[in-house]
């Protein structure tokens, strides 16, 4: 195992060989495919989804994946890829990497993409923030999506926030200049912490902003209107 293998988050082990507890921004959860997501799965993943140990090679590189260099886009989170495939479709000169740990809504969005008639999306099972950290390279992304990430509502979970001082430090490292990070959230709570924690990075500049037009409406904004919570968009840009 390389050095870097024993880096990822599903993989940490303490210097005894035990696995490592750590604080991740999602639970593992159930990894039974429908029979739609497998026959996703069959005709697509060998295309689509980078596989895991592919992250551990020295020298992995973006443009061996897609085959091709072009800017790069990335959505953290896709779940069922509801959002993905539409995005990804209406940019067909960008690379658009999907992190997404749950295995069934990879297969899920694959057959988004499929359905978009989308070929430049590529899945990764790895955690987004190691990715992120490992393996793109600074000032390198043009677009992040994070749309209703896992809101994480109890107090004593609020430390699995995805959106925190030092993860907006580091996308805000791997954003282009004038790059641009859109979130969304059907949380109050979390749409107040992801503004004070954004507002206070000095390399992102941004609000609240209307909601963006392009982005497909997903299972997780459909439930939070349903319930009546109003829906915050973010956009925030890279500068300095
Ligand atoms: C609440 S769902 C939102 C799904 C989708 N964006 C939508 O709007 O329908 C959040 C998703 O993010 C994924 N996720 C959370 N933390 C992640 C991480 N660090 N790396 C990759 N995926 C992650 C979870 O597995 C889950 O599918």
């Amino acid at each position: 195992m390389s050095e870097q293998a024993t880096a990822r988050p599903h993989m940490k082990l303490t210097e005894d060989g035990r696995r490592l507890r750590q604080v991740l921004s999602y639970s593992r959860r159930g990894s039974r495919f429908t029979p739609s997501q497998q026959e996703a799965w069959d005709a697509h993943h060998r295309d689509w989804v980078i596989p895991d140990e592919a992250v551990d090679e020295p020298g992995f590189s973006w443009a061996e994946v897609f085959g091709r260099e072009a800017p790069l886009v990335i959505e953290i989170g896709p779940g069922v890829g509801e959002a993905t495939g539409v995005l990804a479709a209406a940019r067909p000169d960008c690379n658009v990497v999907a992190f997404e740990v749950w295995l069934p809504g990879v297969a899920a969005g694959l057959a988004e993409v499929a359905a978009a008639g989308a070929d430049n999306v590529r899945f990764c099972s790895v955690d987004a923030a190691w990715s992120l950290e490992h393996l793109v390279a600074p000032s390198s992304v043009r677009e992040l999506w994070t749309f209703f990430p896992d809101p994480w509502p109890k107090t004593k979970h609020h430390k699995r926030r995805l959106v925190t001082p030092e993860f907006a430090r580091l996308v805000a490292s791997r954003l282009e200049p004038g790059g641009v990070w859109r979130l969304a959230t059907d949380w109050a709570a979390y749409a107040v912490q992801m503004r004070q924690v954004l507002d206070a990075e000095p390399g992102l500049e941004g609000g609240q902003v209307p909601r963006w037009a392009e982005r497909p409406v997903t299972k997780f904004e459909r439930k939070g209107v349903a319930v009546g919570r109003e829906i915050v968009d973010l956009a925030y840009r890279r500068v300095g």
